[in-house]
């Protein structure tokens, strides 16, 4: 597996390198590209044959017949999280945004409210507020260094209005794999307060060696109210084929997702359906084996580079490629600290803001690319800081 060799995606409608330039004014000719959770590496040979086969075939009528797909899911989710899943409990988005915004659709009214424990991927609130619900914020504390929940200050703030809570497992960003306890904790704070539960665990395959990650349907009290939802693409580098999984064991909760799909007109994408088969697969999985014992290298270069900086810390990811800076200690003000990434250093990352309360001066760096790129980016960052030292 090649993870070191940089690919050229300029003209390449790559959102990531393509709009870095008129969205954060960092320039195509020397700019690095550290933003959106996409990574700079080819995915595995696997996927690249499916799609070559589907191109040599050269016919793209509608998909049918979900067998292979959801028996590649169910090998997936039972050999890589422990964890048995019914076909029936499977459908198919187009994406976990497009997901998330279903579950909003079908276990919410408008007016109602969505808990999010800030800060928390953004697209999370942009949906959510969408569709006219509103977001009641239950911030995350730091101690030492890491994210915690804090349940009794989160029951003060429920309004009463609150009937759905998303869970980000593991946490973007931050990197927080949580606990067993912790989620036991999840699951009966949305019993407390009769919430569905949304665990979103598209990260689940990017855990750091040494970390655990726990599937949120083996938490004791929660299979009637929990609909999981995880994708191929943050895994394996394929966002672009827009597909995910809803994943709804309990009767009721299905009943009303299936409604949801159908008053959407929702239905699967080949191009996304044969590469979610192809990489759900021996291959594949020995592909992100890989890919995780060099991105936790990579999260060791740029910590060390970054931590080194005062005043700037770098929360230790336990899963993600997506580094959550603290910028704090600096001294400076959000605007300063990023006119300094930006401009200083060349760099175009995600403003903390979006994520949600306690996000403010934190910066996210997406680290899934060659460690030369990460190197670069870490001694850029010491020369737009290097009056600190
Ligand atoms: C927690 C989380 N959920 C969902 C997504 C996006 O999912 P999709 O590309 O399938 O819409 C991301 C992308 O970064 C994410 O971090």
């Amino acid at each position: 597996m090649d993870f070191d060799t940089q690919i050229n995606r300029f003209g390449t409608h790559s959102v990531k390198w393509d709009m870095m330039e008129p969205m954060f004014g960092v320039p195509a000719s020397d700019g690095i590209a550290m933003w959106v959770a996409d990574m700079e590496f080819r995915p595995p040979a696997c996927i690249q044959q499916a799609l070559d086969a589907m191109l040599a075939h050269g016919l793209y009528g509608y998909f049918g017949d979900e067998a292979v797909y959801l028996a590649a899911i169910q090998w997936w989710m039972k050999t890589r999280h422990g964890w048995d899943v019914a076909p029936e409990a499977v459908f198919t988005t187009h994406g976990l945004v497009n997901g998330t915004a279903l579950c909003v659709e079908a276990f919410t009214a408008p007016g109602d409210a969505v808990v999010l424990t800030t800060p928390v991927y953004h697209a999370f609130a942009r949906v959510i507020k969408a569709a006219g619900r509103g977001v009641t914020e239950c911030p995350l504390v730091l101690r030492q260094g890491q994210q915690e929940m804090d349940f009794a200050a989160w029951d003060a703030l429920m309004t009463g209005k609150e009937r759905m809570f998303i869970l980000c497992s593991p946490h973007n960003p931050g990197g927080r794999v949580w606990s067993v306890a912790e989620l036991q904790g999840v699951a009966d704070f949305c019993q407390r307060h009769d919430l569905v539960l949304v665990s979103d665990e598209i990260h689940h395959d990017l855990v750091m060696p040494g970390q655990k990650h726990t599937v949120m349907a083996r938490i004791d009290g929660v299979a009637d109210c929990l609909v999981i939802v995880t994708a191929t693409t943050k895994t394996f580098n394929i966002a672009g084929a827009h597909i995910g999984n809803v994943i709804i064991h309990d009767k009721g909760l299905r009943d009303k997702f299936a409604v949801t799909m159908m008053k959407m007109g929702i239905s699967p994408n080949s191009f996304g359906m044969f590469m979610a088969t192809a990489a759900y697969s021996a291959q594949g999985a020995a592909w992100v084996d890989d890919l995780v014992r060099y991105l936790d290298e990579n999260r060791r270069v740029f910590d060390a580079g970054v931590n080194a900086i005062p005043g700037v810390r770098s929360l230790a990811l336990q899963a993600t490629y997506l580094a959550w800076v603290d910028f704090a200690g600096t001294g400076m003000t959000a605007p300063e600290f990023t006119a300094r990434v930006e401009k200083g250093a060349r760099i175009a990352v995600n403003h903390g803001a979006p994520f949600g309360k306690g996000g403010e001066n934190y910066l996210r760096f997406n680290i899934a690319c060659p460690r030369a790129q990460v190197v670069e980016a870490v001694a850029r960052l010491q020369a737009a800081f290097s009056d600190l030292q």
